[in-house]
């Protein structure tokens, strides 16, 4: 079969696999091919068991897998043979020299335009998918004009604005698209071409098109308003537990506001995922470097107000256990940084655990998809940890449940069955506040959500 154009994209992660199985999905006309640098990576793109989890992401791409939709890992092939490049590699936190701990680490992003810039022997349209500082654009364009040979490029910023857990649906019918573009005829050219894609599937009123970093910064500034939402909540619940007030009736009533909304006001143990840190710290990093220092240190309170709520959490737990938690043993339920998806980049689980450990607690991990994650994430971490599926099996014998992350079979649970196993007092802190607290009270559990009063019985 001939295809319209070939699509390549360079990266096959949590973004670039599930976005470009849409395409694919949605678009037969097109060749999608996904290639990464990790062999292992595409070997499980290409198996039955695919490198993540994501609720639909199976059927997506084992419908159009082997038609219209390759996982490969010959890179310089596929940037020879595309027209239309999607770059979609990791931009995590730089670690190392000047901006250290705050700015993007733009090395794997500068090896793809060097590789892409001497593959190249045909026009071709880069797509950032990747996040990125503002500006990059520019930096790619220069690097890619930078031998002056006859093959042009145009540099396109479509940003990426799935939430893991849901992204399938985001994907397929997403709040908008946004492209960003020059505004030179070629670069318009470019952008109708992308637009065109997603036109396959998206209302054309929800695609909409920027200036190139304008675009870029939306990014940018979308992850850092949700997580000052996050925080925002997150900081009234320390109040509230102080207050006697109760943090769920506080955000209903908040959220009843139209021009606020009730999305992303759930009291929690503190945001996580590969994100939302490191693009505040990104912006954070941005603002510095334009001399902007009050605009730099609000943003930056964010995070804070994050690492926070983690500490207290634990502080909380140790409070509420006599002040010590030395020899005691804590199950966490959950460990990825949200339900629905094995991801645990960030996640408040893997700072409690330290915590808990430095504590010298026991541990006792279990979550229904991100085991292999949290083992990994605690490797060489000193204490004694257990990882177990079964969460009655988990929590038997425990002086403690800490609820990590918000799993819909957490709250389906027998309770009194975990309760008759466990040490007694038993004790039960939930970091999501999904559970029931009224009922896990009257089986006999001293209960601690978030942001609201406990419910003890001494
Ligand atoms: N995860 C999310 O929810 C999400 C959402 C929106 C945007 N983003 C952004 O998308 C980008 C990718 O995120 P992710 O979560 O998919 O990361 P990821 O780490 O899951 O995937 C990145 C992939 O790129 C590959 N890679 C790195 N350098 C390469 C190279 N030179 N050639 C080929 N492959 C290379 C890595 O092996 C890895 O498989 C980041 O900039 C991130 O900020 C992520």
């Amino acid at each position: 079969m001939t295809f319209k154009k070939n699509i390549l994209c360079i990266g096959a992660g949590y973004v670039g696999g599930p976005t470009m199985a849409m395409i694919a999905h949605k678009c037969p006309q097109y060749k999608v091919t996904v290639v990464d640098i990790n062999p292992t990576r595409i070997a499980e793109w290409n198996s039955d068991d695919l490198p993540i989890y994501e609720p639909g992401l199976d059927e997506v791409v084992k419908a159009v897998r082997g038609k219209n939709l390759f996982f490969s890992t010959e890179i310089e092939k596929g940037i020879r043979e595309s027209e239309i490049i999607f770059v979609s590699v990791n931009t995590p936190t730089k670690t190392f020299g000047a901006g250290a701990g705050m700015a993007a680490d733009l090395q794997y992003w500068e090896k793809t335009a060097r590789q892409i810039l001497q593959n190249s022997e045909s026009n071709k349209i880069i797509v950032e998918k990747s996040t990125l500082p503002v500006k990059t654009a520019l930096a790619m364009e220069r690097i890619l004009t930078s031998t002056g040979n006859e093959v042009r490029f145009d540099v396109l910023s479509n940003p990426e604005f799935l939430a893991e857990g849901t992204a399938i649906k985001d994907l397929e019918n997403p709040d908008r698209v946004l492209i960003g573009s020059r505004e030179t005829p070629s670069g318009l050219k470019a952008r109708d071409e992308l637009v065109e894609i997603y036109a396959n599937w998206m209302p054309k009123d929800r695609i909409i098109t920027s200036n190139i970093w304008s675009s870029e910064l939306s990014k940018l500034v979308s992850n850092a308003f949700l997580a000052q939402k996050i925080s925002s909540i997150n900081a009234i619940s320390a109040l509230c537990e102080k207050a006697d007030a109760d943090v769920t009736e506080v955000a209903r009533a908040v959220g009843m506001d139209s021009r606020l909304g009730s999305k992303f006001l759930n009291a929690s143990v503190g945001f996580g995922g590969s994100c939302f840190k490191k693009d505040i710290l990104n912006l954070v990093y941005l603002c510095r470097y334009y001399g902007l220092e009050e605009v730099a240190d609000y943003w930056h309170g964010v995070v804070g107000i994050n690492d926070y709520q983690k500490e207290r959490f634990v502080l909380n737990m140790m409070n509420a256990m006599f002040n010590t938690l030395a020899g005691k043993k804590i199950c966490l339920f959950g460990f990825a940084f949200k339900a629905d998806t094995g991801d645990t980049r960030e996640s408040p689980a893997i700072f409690i655990s330290k915590r808990l450990l430095e504590e010298r607690a026991e541990l006792v991990i279990t979550d229904p998809k991100a085991l292999d994650n949290a083992k990994t994430d605690l490797d060489g971490v000193v204490g004694k940890i257990s990882y177990i599926n079964d969460p009655y099996e988990a929590s038997a014998g425990c002086d403690a449940i800490a609820v990590m992350t918000e799993w819909n079979l957490y709250a389906q649970l027998d309770f009194e069955k975990s309760y008759s196993s466990m040490v007694k007092p038993a004790f039960l802190f939930d970091g999501r506040n999904i559970l029931d607290h009224k009922r896990l009270y009257e089986i006999g559990f001293n209960v601690f959500p978030i942001g609201k009063p406990p419910m003890t019985h001494f």
